[in-house]
């Protein structure tokens, strides 16, 4: 493989105002592995074919197959209220039915989920199929009996990750209720704020939970959101609480009688219960999960029991090829949409065995995770870049030491740089498993973008082609179609409706069009799906062979004199430097040339280099790749970068501290402490360089404010 530090970059690279330019080399293929086709549930070409657009919407009928229904659709498509698509209308079915009660009979003393604990003394807790139906049937008999939740109410949950949440949500869907599960990283006022949204009066929370080697209170985040809730006119009846360690109770925040509950102690009487599944219609809401943003309300995405179950049921069998005898590790958060799609809903309705895991990766050193999947004989690996790289980044030879072997690995939520994907497949692929780079979004409930793991070769840096079924389309600014093999960007689309999509945000249609259709819905009168794409709200380009490069959010784009400079463009030449293990750029208000860019870097541990040196290489870096035009202004080496629950780098709060502006909400931030860090070190030393002096305007100041946090 050629060095990517010594290549050319490309010479055509298009500047033009209106259209994002590339910069970001197109990689070689890489061949799937042979060994593992024969077993494939896409072995052939023929799927493709089934997936062909002459056969839409007909072809997920195909995922909507892989489900039992109580009543089969009379429609698969209703299309005639654009956009709210809905799919397999007339169909009845429950989720946790699908999930649960149909594996019992062939594989019921079969493992469901096996959570490993972050104490690493603890043995892994196994989960069958049989103690998973009893489990979700007596938590369901308690919230219908005890809380008195109707079919499409919502019950809220904030939860860290423990078996209990999977079975509080197929709890929901046996029951018809809307389940809306906030990340448990996130504040109190956070969840408060989304039960006010959602309207929703029950809490299902935990008293604490093992972080980094620490037990961590998490009860008391509660006590926020029962405050936060009634800003938002919402009174929380009920606070059920499970109990991290049995029999005991490590939190701060006191238990109100009358409205808080051990979840054991009330489980008492439900023992042994069974509740009847209710039967929901295709179109019913299973879950909401919020997407966060900088202003307004929050978005909670809404989506439905047969479309999305459908939908991360097929994709979870093609992409990530799970059968039921595998052994399969998503490592991931319930709390990201990832979680729901791709270590419950997906994974259980296949009837696998689901590995979920309590802690963070390198704890206590970062060979843990190769040590689970040896222990367990994980066979299929599923995680993110910022996993990855911070992998790499403290344990670079771990995955060596471990007898574990992957047949595939996915990555999933941000573009991952070439040379990060190389490490992951040679290092814990050990060069025999096949890489899906999925692309897709909370908004379209499972993978959009992606290779088949033995169909289609793979390519560094690319997701691939449009997922099966899916017609993708990159638009520029005048919604004119930008050609395959262009090399230029713009926004990618989604043509045609498709089984997983969101079906609207909760309590908010109007928000959903403006949001996702407004901007190249050309008839907002038309009731031909045609002339509804959905803007997925990232610029991406499309090589000649048809493989999509995501270039990350649009509005991730920094301006400088004219030139828009991809933020994940930047990092990734930043990343090509040895030392470098994280890089995130940032836009910094110059009176010359408007914007200038800003990188702040992580380095990898034990680095020798100065850190004058490291920084001196990543502008070279940046200027060889790209130009002149996007060199740095400056290089600031700090310890961690502010990450959302999702790892994602939160480039608004970098860019607040760059620009000496306000860094906003930081509430859902994995590492809030990060943040006072970073802007001690960095607005000193601008201090002392005499840059502190910038003026900024109102539009600057919200431009700055909203830097990236559509993808946070
Ligand atoms: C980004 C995550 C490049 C993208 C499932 C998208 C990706 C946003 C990829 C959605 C990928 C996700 N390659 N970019 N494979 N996967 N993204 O809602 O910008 O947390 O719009 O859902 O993540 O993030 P979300």
């Amino acid at each position: 493989m050629a060095d990517s530090t010594q290549t050319k970059p490309d010479e055509e690279v298009e500047y033009s105002e209106d259209k994002i330019a590339v910069h970001w080399r197109e990689e070689e293929y890489v061949e799937p592995p042979e060994k593992f086709k024969d077993q494939a549930n896409a072995k052939d070409e023929s799927v493709l074919e089934r997936f062909a657009p002459e056969n839409f919407p007909d072809c997920f009928v195909d995922y909507a197959e892989l489900l039992d229904w109580d009543k089969k659709w009379d429609e698969v498509l209703d299309s005639s209220n654009p956009p709210f698509f809905k799919w397999f209308v007339g169909g009845r079915l429950n989720a946790s039915v699908n999930c649960v009660d149909r594996h019992l009979e062939s594989r019921g003393d079969k493992n469901a989920i096996i959570w490993v604990a972050e104490p690493e003394d603890d043995e892994p807790v196994e989960i069958t199929y049989k103690e998973l139906h009893r489990r979700v049937n007596e938590f369901a008999a308690l919230l219908k009996d005890f809380c008195g939740v109707k079919p499409q109410d919502r019950v809220t949950f904030h939860l860290p990750m423990v078996p209990d949440l999977p079975v509080a949500m197929l709890a929901c869907a046996r029951l018809g209720v809307i389940h809306s599960q906030v990340f448990g990283g996130f504040s109190g006022a956070a969840a408060g704020q989304r039960m006010g949204d959602a309207q929703s009066t029950i809490l299902v929370t935990m008293d604490a939970y093992y972080r980094n080697g620490e037990l961590i209170d998490h009860k008391i985040k509660a006590d926020d959101a029962v405050e936060a809730a009634k800003k938002e006119g919402i009174e929380i009846e009920k606070i059920l609480v499970f109990r991290r360690i049995p029999g005991e109770y490590h939190s701060e925040s006191e238990m109100v009688e009358g409205r808080d509950y051990f979840i054991d102690e009330v489980l008492k009487d439900y023992e042994g219960q069974e509740v009847e599944p209710e039967s929901m219609k295709a179109e019913d809401t299973l879950f909401l999960m919020y997407t966060s943003g900088t202003t307004g309300r929050p978005k909670g995405a809404q989506h439905t029991i047969g479309g999305y179950l459908s939908y991360v049921t097929g994709t979870s069998k093609y992409y990530q090829d799970i059968h039921p005898d595998d052994m399969y590790w998503c490592f991931a958060d319930i709390g990201w949409i990832t979680g729901h799609s791709y270590i419950v809903y997906g994974p259980l309705a296949l009837g696998t065995t689901s590995v979920m895991y309590e802690g963070v990766p390198t704890y206590p050193d970062a060979g843990r995770p190769w040590r689970i999947a040896e222990k367990l004989g994980v066979d299929i690996f599923h995680t993110a870049p910022t996993t990855i790289r911070m992998l790499r980044k403290v344990g670079p030879d771990e995955p060596e030491k471990y007898d574990f072997h992957f047949k595939t690995m996915t990555t999933v939520g941000e573009p991952i740089e070439p040379d990060v994907w190389r490490w992951y497949h040679k290092v814990v692929g050990k060069g025999e498993a096949a890489i899906t780079d999925t692309w897709w979004m909370t908004e379209t409930g499972g993978f959009t973008g992606s290779t088949l793991p033995f169909l289609q070769p793979m390519k560094p840096g690319s997701c691939g082609p449009a997922a099966l079924g899916i017609q993708l389309v990159i638009y520029d600014e005048n919604g004119e179609e930008v050609p395959k093999g262009s090399g230029k960007a713009g926004y990618i689309c989604i043509r045609n409706p498709w089984p997983g999509r969101m079906l609207t945000v909760w309590g908010q249609d109007e928000r959903f069009i403006d949001t996702y259709y407004k901007r190249f819905n050309k008839d907002k009168d038309s009731k031909d799906w045609k002339d509804w794409p959905f803007m997925c709200g990232d610029g991406a380009v499309q090589a000649e062979d048809g493989y999509f490069r995501i270039l990350g959010r649009i509005d991730d784009v920094i301006n400088v004199a004219g030139h828009r400079l991809g933020t994940k463009e930047l990092e990734s030449a930043a990343i090509e430097v040895e030392e470098v293990a994280e890089a995130a750029a940032v836009p910094v208000i110059d009176e010359e040339r408007g914007k200038i860019v800003e990188m702040y870097i992580a380095l990898k541990p034990g680095v020798k280099a100065s850190e004058e040196e490291v920084a001196k290489k990543v502008a070279k870096q940046i200027e060889y790749d790209i130009g002149k035009i996007a060199r740095p202004k400056n290089v600031w080496i700090v310890p961690d970068m502010p990450k959302t629950r999702s790892g994602k780098i939160m480039r608004r709060v970098i860019a607040g501290i760059s620009n000496f502006a306000d860094v906003g909400d930081i509430s859902t931030l994995a590492n809030p402490d990060v943040v006072d860090k970073i802007r001690e070190q960095v607005q000193a030393a601008k201090k002392e360089r005499g840059e502190d002096l910038q003026e900024l305007s109102k539009e600057q100041e919200q431009e700055i404010a909203e830097f990236g946090s559509q993808s946070e």
